[in-house]
């Protein structure tokens, strides 16, 4: 066998988990998958912050749960050397800073918070933060599986329509399991559908720069046995005019309560793609997604500004090793956009753990009127 083939993965698949054996937080470093399928300890919460920052975990609601496990973490290391509070609160502050757009980070580190905060003693705080942290993870979970089984009947329906023929959907970056501890978002409703035996097939865009549909989706789909084809980003146009895409499904790292959602760079064109074919375009997303507090819409949302050098290098595997080339003049100046805002208007659905609504304030609080607390005054979307 090929030594550097990724070892086939254990099933059932979580893409975090705690390792009761020694405390420790296990991650898949997802910055060396297809090639190499490693395993990540994060024993303190500085280990947790740089997995958020440096990719080595990514996707909002596994950014979400690295950090409730990091103040976890943390909560150990202050039992162990006898730290105060001040010392969770500065950790809590640091892992709420390490990527901005994902909502899910501020959501989890919050909670886990509120958990621990209350106590005064060590030991408690970390029991606390652990069941926190946990609950959230579980909660990812069976968010994404009721998203797969709310998602899946669009694309039953679609196939009813085509009398069985194959269904084409198109997804842009990973809203996977590998995002989303299991599931996925945008893939849960594919895998559902997959099981009741629909004859689908996914066009995957690459996402530049850091390829997480061609790297970490197709090994995703593949692993599944689900059919796919790698696609560039700009290609998802052409298919559409071609008649060669039936639905879009995207995941989402922050949507208003107006129904705007942020995502990956380059998921508005698709979005405005799709309309233009009159495509639907559907959006994913666990209600730690939302962001109750955007009442004005897209504009609101942070979009992340990375290296430059990630758009400037690509990474790939040679047959040896995983190496990293320069693709521009050793001059040219590059910008990296991580994510873009995709308006209200151009979303077909939002696919929830509790149903489907539409991208408008109204039906958004009508699914979630605990969360929705007031009633939005503005519009609530990019009017662009
Ligand atoms: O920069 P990343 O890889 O963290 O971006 C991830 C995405 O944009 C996903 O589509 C999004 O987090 C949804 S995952 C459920």
């Amino acid at each position: 066998m090929d030594a550097h083939k990724p070892k086939p993965t254990p099933q059932p698949v979580r893409s975090i988990w705690l390792d009761e054996a020694d405390g420790e937080v296990k991650v898949i470093d997802q910055r060396r998958l297809p090639h190499e399928f490693i395993i990540q300890p994060l024993a303190t919460v500085d280990d947790a912050i740089r997995a958020i920052s440096t990719m080595t975990v990514r996707g909002a609601p596994l950014i979400g749960v690295t950090a409730a496990y990091g103040l976890y973490l943390a909560a150990r290391q202050a039992a162990e050397r006898n730290l105060g509070i001040d010392y969770l609160e500065s950790a809590a502050r640091q892992l709420r800073a390490t990527r901005p757009t994902a909502v899910n980070l501020a959501w989890a580190v919050d909670r886990v918070w509120q958990a621990l905060a209350g106590e005064s003693d060590g030991r408690q705080r970390v029991a606390q933060s652990r069941t926190a942290a946990a609950a959230i993870a579980e909660e990812e979970v069976e968010n994404c599986r009721k998203i797969g089984a709310y998602g899946s009947p669009i694309i039953e329906s679609l196939s009813r329509a085509r009398n069985g023929k194959t269904v084409h959907i198109l997804t842009h970056c990973n809203a996977g399991w590998l995002a989303c501890i299991r599931y996925g978002t945008a893939t849960a409703p594919i895998y559902a559908a997959v099981d009741r035996g629909i004859d689908l097939h996914v066009w995957v865009d690459e996402t530049r720069p850091l390829n997480q549909g061609s790297r970490l989706t197709a090994w995703e789909l593949g692993q599944y046995g689900v059919r796919h084809t790698v696609i560039t980003d700009n290609a998802g146009g052409h298919l559409m005019q071609q008649g060669q895409v039936d639905l879009v499904i995207v995941g989402s790292d922050r949507t208003t309560r107006g129904g705007d959602v942020a995502n990956k760079i380059g998921t508005y064109l698709k979005a405005l793609a799709a309309r233009d074919n009159a495509i639907p375009f559907y959006v994913a997303l666990p209600s730690s997604t939302f962001d109750w507090d955007l009442t004005g819409g897209g504009r609101e949302i942070p979009i992340e500004e990375r290296d430059p050098d990630e758009v400037r290098y690509v990474e790939g595997w040679d047959g040896a090793g995983q190496r990293r080339v320069r693709l521009c003049p050793e001059l040219s100046a590059a910008a990296n956009f991580a994510f873009d805002v995709t308006p209200a208007r151009l979303v077909t659905g939002l696919i929830t753990e509790r149903g489907i609504c539409q991208a408008t304030a109204d039906d958004i609080g009508r699914l979630f009127p605990d969360k929705a607390k007031q009633a939005v005054s503005a519009p609530g979307h990019l009017d662009i």
